[in-house]
């Protein structure tokens, strides 16, 4: 199994990405053409534009992938493609292009899940990551803990009852003017920026489950609150503070988890997981505590396909294959 060549191919919101893995570790390549610049003038997605360009773009993105792999389309094992949760017109660009090749191919065809995919991008930055571990997986569409006990069986903890941390993120960076995507805007405000200048109420969920839209509607108000009574608000502390408020939740209750399931190993995943502040919160938490960190390297957190591969390759061991009445499913849980 360890030169088994899997195709991932990732089109579930605005990165058409392509790559392959060779065994399960291996990244030959990891192809992302992102379509940021072309939503940015909106604000955010637009998914007609999304699915377009997709279409546009993934053929050569393929060939692409193929190519910096050194690979042959006849030498692929199997093809490992997204098949939700994401935009229902994206999706289904790259299953199409996955279910012909493997019919062309005559190759297996995996469905993997856009958020295991998220976690499995972990086993491609760090090499000697095994399970059992304790995932934080932040996205733009889902926060959540997940107990991972092995590659194929996992078990969630909690997860987010109204808006993802990431969407949150976007949504204050989108009232503040600033970019999208609004996270890494925020991100780099935020260093220039006092995180105890503002007190934001921490959000109040027991257990396990997430809750960002108070603490979203409490930043929303102090900005139009300042608004109105003609205040100039510090753009940089109000970033700072925010970003404060959403890496102590998640901070608090990933280690609270871990304690409570025995679980030694905490990996973050997604594409929030590429926040500097959350980043070394959860490291010194985790030093602290004598718990080992892993998280992806900055281009493996956002969308791409080598975790799609990487995913995929783990469920092949399994036997766990689709075929070809596989459709999208956009709003696929974990
Ligand atoms: O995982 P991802 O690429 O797409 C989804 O599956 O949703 O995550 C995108 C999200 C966006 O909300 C984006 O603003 C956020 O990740 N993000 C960040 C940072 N980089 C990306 N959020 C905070 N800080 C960052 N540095
Ligand atoms: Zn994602």
């Amino acid at each position: 199994m360890e030169n088994i060549l899997t195709l991932g191919i990732e089109t579930s919101c605005d990165e058409t990405a392509a790559a392959v893995l060779r065994g399960g570790r291996e990244l030959l390549s990891n192809l992302i053409s992102t379509q940021i610049p072309l939503h940015r003038k909106f604000g955010g997605v637009v998914p007609e534009i999304a699915s377009r360009n997709h279409i546009v773009n993934i053929m050569p993105v393929i060939d692409e992938a193929l190519a910096k792999a050194n690979v042959k389309l006849k030498e692929i094992n199997q093809v490992a493609v997204t098949f939700g949760p994401g935009l229902a017109g994206a999706l289904l660009v790259g299953l199409s292009a996955a279910k012909s090749l493997a019919y062309a191919l005559n190759v297996p065809l995996i469905a993997v899940n856009h958020l295991e995919g998220h976690i499995f991008a972990n086993f491609l930055s760090a090499p000697d990551l095994e399970p059992p571990f304790l995932a934080l997986v932040v996205s733009g569409g889902h926060t959540a803990l997940i107990k991972m006990i092995d590659y194929n069986k996992f078990e969630l903890l909690g997860q987010s009852r109204d808006d993802a941390a990431g969407e949150a993120f976007d949504k204050i960076a989108r009232v503040m003017d600033l970019p999208y995507p609004g996270g890494p805007e925020i991100d780099k405000l935020a260093k220039s920026g006092n995180p105890d200048a503002v007190h934001f109420p921490h959000p109040k969920v027991t257990g396990y489950d997430f809750s960002f839209s108070g603490l979203k509607s409490a930043v929303l108000n102090y900005l139009n609150s300042a608004q109105m009574k003609g205040e100039t608000i510090n753009p940089a502390d109000v970033a700072a503070s925010f970003q404060k408020t959403v890496v102590d939740t998640l901070t608090e209750k990933t280690l609270n988890a871990a304690e409570e399931f025995k679980l030694d190993k905490i990996v973050l995943a997604g594409g929030v997981a590429a926040n500097s502040s959350l980043e070394k919160s959860l490291r010194e938490a985790c030093e602290n505590r004598g718990f080992g960190f892993y998280y992806p390297s900055k281009i493996l957190c956002t969308d791409n396909a080598a975790m799609i591969a990487c995913r995929g390759y783990y469920q092949s061991l399994e036997n766990n294959f689709a075929d070809s009445t596989l459709n999208a499913v956009p709003n696929l849980g974990l």
